[in-house]
Parts: structure tokens; C-alpha cells; sequence
């Protein structure tokens, strides 16, 4: 009994000791000797569960705290990367680091964020994780004004620069060498990691790109597109919120059950070809209830007509329908959308009057010829990356609000035909996945919760490829298992201690997601089907 009691004892005091010191090599760490010209704004030693507040952390970030997931030592650098503009970066190294990981999490809209979320995920999994502002603080596109470096570090140095330092810091901090290198990010970061695998083949082994902003001056000049078709809120013919519920329902009742199962889940939304004169106003009717004819029109131009430029060209594919209750408050609020009215304002035309209202194609084609710092991001071939081993997912949620998701399906016969190799060659270091029911990378209908970005897509759910795109990453570079589709959670009122409401297996494209039979909640009652 003694005996036992001494030996606990013993535990403890080296789990302390290990402990004690851990935080000691933290306190005493000083990364900003080796990194030029960089100074170093915070490191500390965080227990799990520590409610980390940022009071200096720019309001429109909306990031005010962030709960520690594991015990890790923070750090914070501010590293110039050029004589007009710098990054601030967070590097969280966690106490138990797991088979010499690195993972860099992306940022978002085109706001200079520091993902605190991501590196709270990748450090409760062992990743010594690390996250950027891209350049830039808050949310606004002021700072891009006449500054291309700014540009630059937002396009694609702001992320570079942050895994190679990381990599760097990580193996000198632990004593040895990082073994693997991962992305995850959505959005912005989805465009950041489809980047990153373009640009510098080499920064990541495997890499998560959600609902991707690629083809960004495109996405952009598309989404521009909006404001002028719906007209601003005020105008005759605007579509308000609760008219939106009205289309919503009929979107469905035309599409919902071209999957066999009527669940509010359009399985392919590029199998459902609505048509909004079905809801045209007859005589008498509550017009609160149907459409005008210029509302008609409002809704093909959205639904039924993708965007070209004056030379014919596809500028981008139109929204896939679904996802009316989120756009309404959004894309389609009529009123200009910010992200794009900023792009247009500081760093394509630099005047920051000018008025989103105007948006035309003409200005979409001066987008795409100026191309700030080749940001496009629509590669037409990722073979260096193939070729050192580079593993690549990307995934879109069907009902995305801000981002049409048959944009991920462009992108994917692009790099087919770009590349001239079949689906299965492709699938060999690239795989696509399209996620019924979700909106922009998170939350809605369908079985969104799959570990996609950062912990809330993560809890509930086991860390393993088969639930988790971030341990699914893993497991393709670390043991060549590639993942044969994603399996989504969706919680009773996305509360998970309500429990599971259901799963569903997401197929990787172009296979289509089909219901067999039975119970369409059980993920085994549906099958990938060949295209
Ligand atoms: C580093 O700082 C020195 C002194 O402030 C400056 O002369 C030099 O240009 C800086 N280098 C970089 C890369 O910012
Ligand atoms: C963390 O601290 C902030 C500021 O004090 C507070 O608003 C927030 O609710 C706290 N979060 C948690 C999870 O304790
Ligand atoms: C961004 O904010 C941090 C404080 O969170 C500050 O140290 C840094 O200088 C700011 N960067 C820029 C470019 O303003
Ligand atoms: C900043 O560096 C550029 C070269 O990258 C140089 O042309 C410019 O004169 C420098 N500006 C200042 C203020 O040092
Ligand atoms: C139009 O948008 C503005 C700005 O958000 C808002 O104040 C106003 O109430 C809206 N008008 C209508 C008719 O929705
Ligand atoms: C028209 O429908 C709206 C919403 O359903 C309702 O509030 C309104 O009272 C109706 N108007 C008439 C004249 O019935
Ligand atoms: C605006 O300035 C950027 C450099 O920051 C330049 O690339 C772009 O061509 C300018 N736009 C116009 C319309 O002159
Ligand atoms: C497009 O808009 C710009 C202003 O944003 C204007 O100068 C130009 O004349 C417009 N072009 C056409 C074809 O309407």
C-alpha cells in the first residue's frame, strides 16, 4: 500500500517536474532572435481551460476570447515583410506534441483576422498550429489602399511566411525536427490553401481547403454582381426577407425530393433547375404570397444565368438554389456587399467613393486584368505538388450562401482538364467533397459537423478520418490512406448534448450521393453512384 502511495507520488511529482519545465523552456524562449527584425508581443505559458482575452485585437474581428484547449505555450510575433507592411503572427505550441505536426490555419473574408479559434483546434490535437493576420488588422480593406505589399502579404506571404517561421520555431522550441506540415482554413482560407499548393508546392504536406474562394477576382466581380441585380432595399421590386421564405418553400417543393427523400436537403443541387415563374402573381393574390414578373426576373438572373464578361467568357457559374434563407440576409440584402465594395474601393480602382451600385462587367474585366499580385487562384495544374507527395481536400456545402458550390465542381474539371488526367488519377492527391445541406462553411440543414474549422465543427465528434477532414488529412499523408468520403454529424438543434439528429456520408465528387432505402437518416441507406 505504501508502496503504491510512492509510486503515485512519484508520477505526479514527474508529471509536475515535466510540467514545470515545460513552462520554463516557454518562458525562456526567445523566438524573436531568430527571425529578422521581429519583435515579440506576447509568450506565456497557458494551462487548458484558460479564457485568453485580446484586448488589443481589432474590435471588427469580433475575437475578444478564446478558451485554451490544451496545456501549450503561446507565443506572438510581429514580423515585418517588407519596409511598408509586417504580420503579426500566433504561434501555440502545445505540451504534448503529437508525431512532430505543424498545421497553419487561414483567415477569411478579406479581413487580417488571427484565426484564435483553429489554433485552439489544431493544439487540442497535438498540431503546433500557427495563425497570421494576412497583413493586416480587422476587417476593412482600408489597409490595402496604395500599399501593394499589403496586397501581396494577404495574397500569399502573410501564410508563407508563417509556416516556414513555424516549422522553424517549432523544431527549435522541441529540440527536433517537424515531421509533417498541414493547412486547414474555409473560404479566404479555403483560396489560401488551394494557393499555397500552387505557389510553394512545398510549404504543406496535406492540406484542407473549404469552400474555396477560388477564382477570387471572379468570385469577387460575381458577387459585386448582386447588389445592381436585386436593386437596393428600398426599391419596388426588392425581394424582402419574408418573401424569401416564400421562394425557399417552393425551391423545395420543386427540388427537395429529386433525391428520393424529403428532408429541407437538396442532395445536387446541380439537379434542380428551379423555375420562379411557378410563383408568378395571379389575379387577387396576397402579394406578399407570390412574385412580380421583375421579381421573376431577379430570380433567373441568380438562379438560371451564370455571369460572363464582354468577351462571352464564364465569369462564374450562377448560385445554386437552396440557400435562400441565409442569402437573404446577405448577398442578396440589397445593399453592397462590403467585401466586395472594399476589393473594388483599395485595391482595384483606389478610390474609395466609389459607389457598389454601378458595379458592371466592364469593371469585373479590369479585375481580372489587373490580378493584384496574381491572387486569382484557379490553378490549372497542381502537379509540383502531386509530385512531392502533396495531399489536397477541398470541400463545399450545398446550400452555400456566399460562395455558389457548383464553383467547386468548376474548379475540379479545371484542374482535369488542365492537367488531362481522369477523376481516379486525380483522387490520387486531390479529392473534392460536396456537402449536402451545409451553407458557407458551416452550420444548416444537412450533416455540417466534420471538423472542418475550428473546434465547434469539431465537437461531439471523434477525432478520426472518418468523422474529422483534419485527421482524415493526416491519416492520407501519414498512412496513404486516402479518405473515401467524409462522414457529417448533425446535432438536434446543433446542441450536441441533445445528441445526433442524424449522418450522412459525403461522396466525393463527381460521384452523386443516392438514397437506396430505408431509414434516409442511417448513412448506410445511401450510396455513391458513378457519374
Ligand atoms: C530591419 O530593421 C533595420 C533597422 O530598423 C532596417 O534598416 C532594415 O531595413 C530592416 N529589415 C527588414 C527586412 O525589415
Ligand atoms: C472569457 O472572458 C471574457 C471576458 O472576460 C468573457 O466575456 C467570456 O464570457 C469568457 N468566456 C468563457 C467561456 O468563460
Ligand atoms: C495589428 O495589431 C497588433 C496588436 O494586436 C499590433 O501589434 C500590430 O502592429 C497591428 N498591425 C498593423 C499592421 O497595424
Ligand atoms: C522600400 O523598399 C523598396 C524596395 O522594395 C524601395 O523601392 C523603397 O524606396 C523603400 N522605401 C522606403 C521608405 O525605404
Ligand atoms: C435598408 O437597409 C438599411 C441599412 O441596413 C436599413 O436601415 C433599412 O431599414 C432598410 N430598409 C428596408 C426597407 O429594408
Ligand atoms: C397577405 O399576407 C401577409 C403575410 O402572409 C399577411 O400578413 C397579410 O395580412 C395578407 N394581406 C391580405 C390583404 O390578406
Ligand atoms: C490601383 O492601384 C494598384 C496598386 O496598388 C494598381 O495595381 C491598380 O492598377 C490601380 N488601379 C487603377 C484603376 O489604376
Ligand atoms: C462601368 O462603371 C464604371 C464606373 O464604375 C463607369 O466608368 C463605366 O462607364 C461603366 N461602363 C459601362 C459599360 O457602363
Amino acid at each position: 500500500m505504501k508502496l503504491f502511495f510512492l509510486n503515485v507520488l512519484a508520477i505526479l511529482l514527474r508529471y509536475t517536474n515535466a510540467s514545470a519545465s515545460f513552462q520554463s523552456r516557454c518562458l525562456a524562449f526567445s523566438p524573436e532572435s531568430t527571425i529578422f527584425n521581429s519583435t515579440l508581443t506576447a509568450r506565456e505559458y497557458v494551462t487548458k481551460g484558460t479564457n485568453l482575452t485580446f484586448p488589443d485585437n481589432d474590435k471588427s474581428c469580433n475575437q475578444p476570447f478564446q478558451v485554451a484547449a490544451a496545456n501549450l505555450c503561446r507565443i506572438a510575433l510581429h514580423v515585418p515583410t517588407s519596409n511598408r507592411s509586417s504580420i503579426t503572427m500566433e504561434l501555440w505550441l502545445p505540451e504534448q506534441w503529437e508525431s512532430g505536426r505543424v498545421l497553419a490555419a487561414g483567415n477569411g473574408g478579406i479581413d487580417g483576422c488571427i484565426a484564435y479559434d483553429d489554433l485552439a483546434y489544431g493544439t487540442e490535437h497535438g498540431f503546433a498550429t500557427v495563425a497570421a493576420n494576412n497583413g493586416h488588422n480587422g476587417t476593412s480593406g482600408k489597409a490595402f489602399l496604395n500599399n501593394p505589399d499589403v496586397i501581396i502579404d494577404y495574397a500569399y506571404r502573410s501564410l508563407h511566411t508563417s509556416i516556414l517561421q513555424a516549422k522553424k520555431l517549432a523544431s527549435l522550441f522541441y529540440g527536433q525536427k517537424y515531421q509533417k506540415s498541414y493547412y486547414i482554413g474555409c473560404s479566404l482560407g479555403g483560396r489560401q490553401g488551394i494557393g499555397a499548393a500552387d505557389r510553394y508546392p512545398d510549404d504543406f504536406d496535406g492540406i484542407v481547403a473549404g469552400s474555396p474562394a477560388s477564382d477570387f477576382n471572379h468570385l469577387y466581380a460575381w458577387r459585386a454582381s448582386f447588389y445592381p441585380i436585386t436593386g437596393k432595399n428600398t426599391s419596388a421590386d426588392f425581394i424582402n426577407a419574408a418573401k424569401w421564405v416564400v421562394i425557399h418553400d417552393e425551391v423545395l417543393r420543386q427540388c427537395d425530393t429529386l433525391d428520393g427523400v424529403k428532408d429541407g436537403i437538396i442532395e445536387d443541387p446541380s439537379l434542380c433547375h428551379f423555375r420562379p415563374e411557378a410563383l408568378l402573381c395571379q389575379s387577387g393574390q396576397n402579394t406578399s404570397q407570390c412574385l412580380s414578373s421583375a421579381q421573376v426576373e431577379i430570380l433567373n438572373r441568380i438562379y438560371n444565368s451564370p455571369l460572363y464578361g464582354t468577351d462571352g467568357k464564364l465569369i462564374y457559374p450562377a448560385m445554386q438554389p437552396g440557400n435562400e434563407l441565409k442569402a437573404s440576409t446577405g448577398l442578396y440584402n440589397g445593399l453592397a456587399w462590403p467585401l466586395s465594395q472594399d476589393w473594388y474601393r483599395y485595391v482595384l480602382l483606389n478610390d474609395s467613393t466609389w459607389d457598389a451600385s454601378t458595379f458592371n462587367i466592364s469593371t469585373a474585366m479590369l479585375a481580372d486584368q489587373i490580378n493584384p499580385s496574381n491572387i486569382r487562384t484557379f490553378p490549372t495544374t497542381l502537379a509540383p505538388f502531386a509530385s512531392v507527395g502533396g495531399k489536397l481536400i477541398t470541400f463545399h456545402g450545398g446550400q452555400d450562401q456566399q460562395i455558389t458550390s457548383f464553383q467547386g465542381a468548376r474548379f475540379y474539371n479545371n484542374l482535369a482538364r488542365g492537367m488531362s488526367v481522369s477523376s481516379a488519377s486525380l483522387d490520387e492527391f486531390y479529392r473534392f467533397f460536396r456537402i449536402s445541406g451545409m451553407f458557407h462553411c458551416g452550420s444548416g440543414p444537412g450533416a455540417w459537423v466534420f471538423g472542418q474549422a475550428g473546434a465547434a465543427s469539431a465537437a461531439g465528434i471523434p477525432f478520426e478520418a472518418e468523422n474529422n477532414v483534419l485527421a482524415a488529412i493526416v491519416d492520407w499523408v501519414e498512412k496513404g490512406k486516402a479518405p473515401e468520403g467524409i462522414l457529417g454529424t448533425k446535432f438536434v438543434d446543433d446542441t450536441v448534448a441533445k445528441g445526433v439528429s442524424f449522418q450522412r456520408r459525403h461522396c466525393r465528387y463527381p460521384f452523386r450521393n443516392t438514397y437506396v432505402s430505408g431509414d434516409a437518416k442511417e448513412p448506410g441507406n445511401w450510396q455513391c453512384r458513378g457519374v
